[in-house]
């Protein structure tokens, strides 16, 4: 699928491909060491069978064909059928469409997969965004193979709420214009919703539903970093125009939504300067977990 296409994109793909970086297709570099230590985790073999839940753009997916080689298997599922397109459209580049499945399905419901028929289920940044992660585990215990395992990683933003200063949008000071800040802040109602399934959980939640899903082993290692760093330092335009998920606002979309065009001004001239220079911090909460059943 080609992400210039006149085709509207469905709300996870336009984030994916759009609007996650602000639109920098390099962006996603930052990415690969996540990638690569799910994919060490998930301790692929030549011949496996792999499920890759909520594959997105097919970050792990697509890494994984090379490891299970021709003779295994990657399944992409998603909930976004552009999703499944977009990683279709590279199997078939790479020749490797015979090595490939694809189900639309969400993590809490994979009943289009058989029990007991992959050997590894991975996912990165999915059960974020879903309510019933118990329901996910059972599922991911229920498609493995009696020696199957689960590779995943999820940040974990109930933490990282817990470290970020008050007044700081990803990380950047926004005590001096406070007011203002406040109002660009209502824009982002989803993010603000109780029943948000992406602060409901951390890393001690996952290894439980790993083991009351039933898996006989499971492992969480939690990286936490906090440090004087800019997210998109140099790159206003970028910062301005990118979202931190797909179900909230660009930063300008708050903006000029909540603001007036004045106040829009004075918002910009004190966050601009500050985001050019990368003077903010970043605090960052990351789970990496493996079970096996
Ligand atoms: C942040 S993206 C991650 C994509 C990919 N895993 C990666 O590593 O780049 C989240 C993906 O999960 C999918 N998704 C969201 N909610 C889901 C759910 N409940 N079950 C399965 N997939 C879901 C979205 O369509 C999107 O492709």
């Amino acid at each position: 699928m080609n992400p210039n296409s006149e085709k509207p994109l469905d709300k996870w793909m336009t984030w994916l491909l759009k609007k996650r970086f602000g639109g920098n297709p390099a962006g996603i570099e930052g990415m690969f060491p996540v990638r690569d230590k799910v994919i060490e985790n998930a301790q692929l073999k030549e011949g496996n069978v792999l499920l890759d839940v909520g594959t997105g753009d097919g970050l792990i997916g697509c890494a994984a064909l090379e490891k299970v080689g021709a003779n295994g298997k990657v399944i992409f599922s998603d909930i976004s059928q552009d999703a499944l397109d977009y990683c279709k459209e590279f199997a078939n580049e790479v020749n490797a469409l015979d090595q490939t499945d694809f189900a639309l399905a969400s993590a809490a419901d994979l009943s289009r997969i058989s029990d007991a028929s992959v050997d590894v289920v991975t996912t990165r940044s999915v059960l974020i965004y879903e309510l019933n992660k118990k329901k996910a585990f059972e599922e991911f215990y229920r498609v493995l193979k009696p020696d199957g395992r689960i590779s995943l990683f999820e940040p974990i933003a109930k933490v990282v709420s817990q470290l970020q200063k008050p007044n700081t949008y990803l990380g950047y000071d926004a005590l001096p214009i406070k007011d203002l800040f406040k109002k660009v802040m209502k824009a982002f109602t989803w993010n603000n919703n109780p029943d948000n399934p992406m602060g409901d959980f951390d890393e001690r939640d996952l290894v439980n539903f790993a083991v009351a899903a039933g898996f006989s082993h499971a492992k969480a290692d939690l990286e936490i970093q906090v440090g004087k760093a800019g997210m998109f330092a140099g790159q206003w335009d970028r910062f301005y125009n990118a979202s931190m998920n797909p179900n909230a606002p660009t930063l300008r979309e708050a903006v000029e939504q909540q603001l007036s065009d004045e106040e829009a001004m004075i918002f910009v001239e004190h966050m601009r300067p500050l985001v050019e220079a990368g003077d903010g911090w970043v605090t960052q909460v990351l789970c990496y977990l493996t079970a096996s059943k």
